[in-house]
């Protein structure tokens, strides 16, 4: 299975912060926001990753992430030239994708919670296997704001919508999905929206007119921020630094999801450990380190 972060968008909401600067680029507490999600497709056991940016800002992605080595993973990298919507990333990512099943998540998503491997895992097993796309969906007190899932008793979904004025679920649709091969193809069939965009949900309309939606609820005390706004960017920097410092963990990070997977050795953890030895994310790295 392949993966793809999308890490374009002009970011005009969190002007002028991101005037200068790419969002996804951002620190979220004691890591770039582009961690988080890279940290959910790793989970997921993806190591072959695809970053879509703008073309002014991919050289900066380049320079954190490289050729992704370091974190046991191959990156490569594409290009968006302007926002043309979420299900534009199938289009940009054709050639990476190939015959292959694919997960995108977006570049501002953040996603903390038990039992997210298992549920991770049951939908790569879905799209690669039974050929059925996967939608997660959280309980939010801004249903207006999001994609909209409803959903029957049996937690089946009815029906999507993008931002509805009037929304018939508080269930909004995060920035993590999972497709099986051909989305490509499905991809160029979206019509662009009254907004001019190919949106992600018309897009998953299609796989839910075929009976091949399912969605995978993420319960009351699971975390999840998309942090594109000033004050979520702000929540979630402050849940992020309240959960690390009250469980002596680090949240999302890629070099201990690597290690645990053997994914790279104890001398590229000493690496790591060497490079960034002034905090305590370079402690809790020595800590993985010694823990073997
Ligand atoms: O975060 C979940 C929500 O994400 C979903 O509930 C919605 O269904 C989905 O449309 C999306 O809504 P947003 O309003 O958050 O989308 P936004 O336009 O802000 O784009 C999300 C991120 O993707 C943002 O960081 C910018 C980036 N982006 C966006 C577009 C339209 C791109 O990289 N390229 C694009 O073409």
């Amino acid at each position: 299975m392949k993966g793809i972060i999308l890490a374009g968008g002009t970011g005009t909401r969190l002007y002028p912060i991101t005037e200068g600067i790419s969002k996804q680029l951002m620190p979220i507490y004691d890591k770039p926001m582009i961690f988080y999600p890279l940290s959910t497709l790793m989970l997921a056991e993806i190591r072959d990753i695809l970053v879509i940016t703008t073309p002014e800002d991919q050289e900066g992605f380049q320079r954190l992430l490289k050729d992704g080595s370091h974190f046991g993973i191959h990156v490569s990298y594409a290009v968006q030239e302007s926002p043309r919507g979420l299900a534009d990333a199938f289009i940009v990512g054709e050639d990476f994708i190939g015959n292959d099943s694919c997960s995108m998540i977006l570049g501002d998503n953040i996603f903390y919670g038990d039992g997210f491997i298992k549920k991770l895992q049951n939908a790569r097993y879905n799209a690669a296997s039974n050929n059925i796309t996967t939608i997660f969906g959280r309980e939010v007190k801004d249903p207006e704001r999001f994609g909209i899932m409803e959903l029957d008793e049996d937690k089946n979904v009815l029906s999507v919508e993008e931002k509805p004025e009037y929304p018939k679920s508080n269930y909004a649709i995060t920035g993590l999905y999972f497709y099986p091969k051909g989305v490509s193809s499905y991809a160029k069939l979206v019509k662009p929206s009254k907004r001019g965009e190919i949106e992600i949900t018309t897009l998953n309309e299609m796989y839910l007119k075929e009976n091949r939606l399912k969605a995978e609820l993420l319960g009351g005390g699971f975390t999840w921020f998309d942090t594109g706004t000033d004050e979520s960017l702000y929540d979630s920097i402050s849940m992020i630094r309240s959960i690390q410092n009250n469980q002596a963990r680090v949240i999302c990070c890629p070099e201990e999801i690597a290690y645990n997977n053997s994914w790279i050795d104890e001398k590229q953890l000493e690496e790591r450990v060497h490079l960034i030895n002034k905090n305590n994310y370079g402690k809790y790295l020595k800590k993985v380190l010694d823990r073997r």
